[in-house]
């Protein structure tokens, strides 16, 4: 069942600000599996735990703390989210995409996604990043499904620059300067929670994916809805089923997500340093939260 969402959005907002004070930050930014240690770097952070917040589903995956922090981070106040909820968790779409929408009822300006990916580009290897050109949905359904609140967004947003390119842009030259592997490509969000068949990830190539992974599109498709600027980053912690040769498990996600994690931080946090200046969209802000403007 759908919840509903203006409502759920606000009295979420309303136990965080009530938790935490006043919050008023333009860059957001998703943790994925094994990414956390970046929210260990915010300064002056202010947490709360998702499950302090009404409707947030708890994760409930391993590497995934569930935490809100905001603080600030690279100069920029920031909102993090660390750690996700999938839909294979088993819960509503609408329920995976509400801390994103908490973000873009608060303000946010522009949204980071980083993942753990799945490399279906045989060019590609375990350790290397991939900034998100584009992507397929193939979660089997839409966060936007139900009755649309035009308060969130439109009914029907477009997609066509998902990802904002100017941050994309950006990115891959800072990561040229980094002597990073940075790829730019095509990431196919899939169900989970099993991996993929080795035909699975032929299929995939076929259809113009670089990389698989088992989150995200949800998420970004929430926030461009509210409006948001997207980057999408993807730590590619494997080669895809069969593209390897080994079997694949969640423990050596982990560990390479973990050794690629330093740097992915330094180029986040270069490009953090480097984007233009962004301001707390208050026309969003001022739907959703009750709290006066600071
Ligand atoms: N497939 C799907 N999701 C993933 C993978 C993969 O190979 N690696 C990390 N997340």
């Amino acid at each position: 069942m759908a919840i509903s969402s203006v409502a759920a959005i606000r009295e979420a907002i309303g136990v965080i600000e009530s938790e935490l004070g006043p919050v008023r930050a333009p860059l957001g930014m998703v943790l994925g599996s094994g990414l956390g240690g970046l929210a260990s770097q915010v300064e002056s952070p202010r947490t709360l735990s998702y499950d302090r917040i009404p409707h947030i589903p708890s994760s409930t995956v391993q590497g995934h703390a569930g935490t809100l922090v905001v603080g600030t981070w690279q100069g920029r106040d920031v909102i993090v989210l660390s750690g996700r909820v999938h839909r294979y968790e088993g819960h509503d779409l609408s329920r995976v995409v509400l801390p994103i929408q908490l973000l873009g009822g608060l303000g946010v300006h522009t949204l980071i996604v980083t993942n753990a990916a799945g490399a279906v580009n045989s060019d590609y290897r375990p350790g290397d990043l991939m900034a998100l050109s584009d992507h397929l949905n193939l979660q089997c359904g839409n966060p936007l499904m139900g009755a649309n609140d035009e308060r969130i967004g439109p009914r029907f947003p477009d997609m066509t620059t998902a990802y904002s390119r100017e941050l994309r842009t950006l990115t891959l030259k800072i990561a040229a300067e980094q002597g990073l592997r940075v790829h730019e490509g095509v990431y196919a969000g899939v169900l989970g929670p099993a991996y993929e068949t080795p035909a699975e990830i032929r299929m995939l190539r076929a259809m113009g994916a670089d990389a698989v992974g088992m989150s995200t599109v949800p998420e970004v498709i929430a926030a461009r809805h509210m409006g948001m600027e997207v980057l999408g980053l993807s730590c590619l912690t494997n080669m895809g089923a069969g593209l390897g040769g080994e079997t694949l498990n969640h423990a050596e996600v982990k560990e390479v997500a973990g050794a690629a994690t330093e740097g992915m931080i330094g180029l986040i946090a270069a490009v953090a340093q480097t984007m233009p200046p962004i301001a707390v969209r208050d026309e969003y802000r001022s739907r959703f939260t009750t709290q006066l403007l600071i």
